[in-house]
């Protein structure tokens, strides 16, 4: 299925001190001349997120945490919680990015429990999965993924605002991307296998991984591509804008 809105979400990561911000500014002020009808995010660093979400206020750039724990509050330095993002600005979290699954060895399970903390603090999980160059392959890419996606999903989830995104590890900040063939094979079981969990038909699925303004429309126009999580491109407005322009 074709899906007409979609939804454009930039991931910081680590990056971005308090003068960048401007570059979020730049997007809310070209957006508000030339409005869009896709959905328009941001995710950035904890550090900037209540800034960020005071100097976007009134505009049409959604604001995101890259990651919460699974608890509310608690005795876990140097963590913040789904309940934090909220308070400060947020609307959106990106929960079990690769680089969190590899780097902090997040299981499906620690996911699955992030997105539910996410749900109770009023925020739209933005769920990842993707296989790794090995696991593709080993011809296993579609049974890993749809494997993350019954793992990381918790029931919770059901008849709930939230996004999928698929983003193949060996495609994230590589300028590598899948074939438009493998992209529209894998977004095809991942909404199978939402459909069968969840009942979710229209949750959007969006691809991830060295998307940029040059191979964005390609992308965006596969099947059941419901949009773009955008790492490196999504730093600079112009490259990001050209993102969202092009979806
Ligand atoms: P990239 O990152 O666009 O820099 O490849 C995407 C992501 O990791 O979300």
């Amino acid at each position: 299925m074709k899906q007409s809105v979609k939804m454009i979400v930039g991931n910081w990561k680590m990056n971005g001190l308090a003068a960048d911000l401007a570059q979020a500014e730049a997007v809310k002020t070209a957006l508000a001349e030339a409005p869009t009808a896709n959905r328009v995010g941001l995710c950035f660093p904890a550090t900037l997120i209540a800034q960020a979400a005071w100097r976007l206020k009134g505009g049409a750039v959604e604001v995101g945490g890259q990651d919460c724990h699974a608890a509310a509050s608690g005795a876990f330095t140097g963590s913040v919680s789904a309940k934090m993002l909220k308070d400060a600005g947020a609307s959106l979290v990106i929960v079990g990015h690769s680089e969190r699954r590899a780097g902090f060895g997040e299981t499906d399970a620690d996911v699955a429990a992030k997105v539910e903390a996410a749900l109770r603090a009023g925020l739209e999980p933005i769920v990842c999965v993707g296989e790794t160059l090995e696991e593709r392959d080993a011809g296993r890419a579609v049974e890993v993924v749809t494997g993350q996606v019954a793992g990381s999903l918790p029931e919770a989830l059901r008849g709930q605002a939230f996004a999928v995104a698929y983003e193949p590890v060996w495609a994230i900040g590589t300028g590598r991307t899948p074939t438009v063939h493998q992209v529209a094979e894998m977004h095809a079981a991942i909404r199978r296998a939402l459909v069968d969990r969840l009942g979710a038909a229209t949750t959007p699925i969006l691809y991830g991984g060295s998307v940029n303004p040059k191979n964005a429309a390609e992308l965006l126009a596969v099947d059941e591509v419901g949009g773009a999580l955008v790492g490196g491109a999504s730093l600079k407005a112009d490259d990001f804008l050209a993102i969202v322009r092009a979806a």
